[in-house]
């Protein structure tokens, strides 16, 4: 009797698991990387990735997916998910059209060249990182609903939905919440509108507790209602503008009122018969990153001369990051207030030019570069990324960031919206290194209205007329060489997905003039190497949290890095 219960039980278990096959299971884990036939996403937090899984089953499409994820990211990753900061979003058609959509926080006009010097016109770091000077005019909602009203599907409230009712039932903090939280508890202290929400007990909450936040819940309802309206004028606008003015800052009523999201063509990279789209100023990443994988050409790069990781690619590279961050931090800055040199990224002659001046026996001195003349800022790496791809085809790849972990720790009381610091992404003071010791020029100096330079990189990649991925990532400075190291993991070194993410990165940005590499990542030898040719190894935590989706023979693979706290789903 019992043998043949246990054979029934067998088949009806290969049943159910042959039915679910047939019918194309949900596919997550907690491993970071998954095979998908039709669509996927992989973002920093899972609550938000199942979010987004929802959405696409229920017919949504990428846009849809990204701007419910975002939303609900807002929620329960208020590290870095928001609507009080700003970001920029890839769009790409399942017929190839491909637009970058901008929606970076712009200075208020309020804001002064010389805000955040002390009286020796020295800047004041913390003047342009926490509370309310720090914070920038947020573009995360128009952007949003920008995106949405041009290609999204499903109702815009439909997609707010999930987030309303995260933040007002309240989820349960997960560990990397717990410990964020807990590691920034006197900044937070410093805002008693913010400390009540994120430490609802007195204390940092820990794993399991449940968060709730009924004020964005009311905001998110809001914006569900009356679209960007919601945000940008009536109540919840007035009530950011009196908590940033009562806490010192600048912005005013028509700051908000005015600020546009815009569309802009992305820049378009070619490495061998791959196409990039990446994102245009006001961020430095597409044509950083067009930079560095040009003058990479024009060495005659191939990834069978340099051993992975190994002393000479990490020289080669390094040092073309070195020219291209100087260029990045020289030139670029907001498109509508200073000259871009398109053609000086673009231009195959400057990259054969920078490629004939690599040496890899010994590192060229960062500050006898001819950059270093015209440039007499901080960015934080807790930024976050979402990748989808929906059934048709279309694709997104957004980066959005509050700039620094939780922002300018301001909340606008009543309204439960985390406020930004993206200030500090502007050379407070040109030629004076910020947080993350990037020196920066004019092109980059505060004036109001104007978009602060960014790093995020969030990218396309097209092979033969058809999407091949889709990746972006957090991490301030080393955003582009982030996704660089990824991109040419997978196509130049041809690794797997998960290998590609979870490989050991390193990163150099002009100056300081070091290069960082990941940990314990790399070999001591290759170290040692590097240190006799002169190269100044700084070992540092983590670089990056990139979230990717792949072309397979299935259909995609979706992967979260294995470094962070993210989760890959599709079906
Ligand atoms: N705040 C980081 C960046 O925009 O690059």
């Amino acid at each position: 009797m019992s043998r043949w219960v246990c054979t029934v039980c067998c088949w009806m278990l290969v049943l159910c698991l042959w039915t679910v096959g047939l019918q194309g299971a949900d596919v997550e884990t907690e491993g970071k990387t998954i095979e998908v036939t039709s669509a996927g996403i992989a973002c920093s937090e899972a609550l938000a990735a199942r979010v987004g899984l929802a959405v696409l089953k229920e017919g949504g499409n990428a846009v849809d997916a990204a701007v419910s994820v975002a939303f609900a990211l807002a929620v329960t990753y208020p590290v870095a998910g928001n609507i009080g900061g700003g970001g920029f979003l890839l769009y790409r058609s399942a017929e190839g059209e491909t637009r970058a959509l901008d929606f970076r926080e712009t200075a208020p006009a309020g804001a002064r060249l010389d805000m955040y010097w002390d009286e020796q016109g020295r800047p004041v770091p913390e003047k342009s990182r926490i509370g309310a000077l720090a914070v920038g005019v947020p573009g995360t909602v128009r952007g949003l609903y920008l995106a949405h009203s041009q290609y999204g599907k499903l109702p815009w409230s439909r997609l707010l939905a999930p987030a309303i009712r995260l933040a007002r039932k309240g989820f349960a903090v997960y560990p990397f919440l717990a410990e964020r939280l807990a590691r920034y508890e006197e900044q937070f202290k410093q805002f008693p509108e913010s400390y009540r929400i994120f430490f609802p007990r007195g204390r940092a909450p820990k794993p399991g507790e449940l968060l709730q936040q009924p004020d964005l819940a009311n905001t998110l309802e809001a914006i569900a209602r009356e679209g960007d309206a919601g945000f940008y004028t009536g109540p919840v606008a007035q009530a950011i503008v009196r908590a940033v003015k009562s806490h010192g800052g600048v912005m005013a009523q028509p700051d908000l009122e005015n600020y546009r999201a815009v569309f802009r063509k992305p820049v378009q990279i070619r490495y061998g018969d791959f196409l990039l789209y990446s994102m245009p100023p006001p961020s430095s990443g597409g044509l950083v990153l067009q930079g560095i994988l040009n003058t990479l050409q024009a060495t005659g790069f191939s990834a069978d001369r340099f051993p992975h990781n190994g002393a000479d690619y990490i020289a080669l590279l390094s040092e073309i990051e070195k020219r291209w961050y100087a260029y990045r931090n020289a030139y670029l800055g907001d498109p509508d207030f200073v000259h871009i040199p398109w053609s000086l990224f673009a231009s195959p002659e400057k990259a054969k030019e920078i490629a004939r001046s690599v040496s890899l026996a010994h590192p060229f001195p960062a500050r006898q570069l001819p950059a270093y003349r015209l440039i007499t800022s901080s960015e934080k790496p807790e930024t976050t990324h979402l990748s989808v791809v929906d059934q048709q085809g279309n694709a997104v790849s957004m980066t959005y960031t509050l700039n620094g972990a939780f922002g300018s720790f301001l909340v606008a009381e009543g309204t439960g919206v985390l406020l930004n610091n993206e200030m500090d992404d502007f050379a407070a003071r040109p030629g004076y290194p910020n947080l993350y010791k990037l020196v920066q020029g004019w092109a980059n100096a505060i004036a109001p209205g104007k978009r602060m330079l960014s790093s995020m990189t969030p990218t396309l990649v097209v092979h033969d007329g058809d999407l091949e991925g889709v990746l972006g990532t957090p991490g301030g400075s080393t955003i582009i060489t982030s996704v660089l190291q990824v991109f040419l993991n997978r196509v130049a070194y041809q690794m797997p997905l998960d290998q590609a993410l979870a490989a050991g990165r390193f990163h150099q940005q002009w100056l300081p003039d070091s290069v960082f590499v990941e940990k314990d990542r790399f070999s001591p030898t290759v170290i040692q190497e590097l240190n006799e040719r002169g190269f100044h190894i700084v070992s540092r935590e983590r670089i990056g949290d990139v979230q990717a989706i792949w072309r397979s023979q299935q259909g995609w693979v979706v992967g979260a890095d294995p470094r962070g706290n993210g989760l890959p789903v599709g079906f």
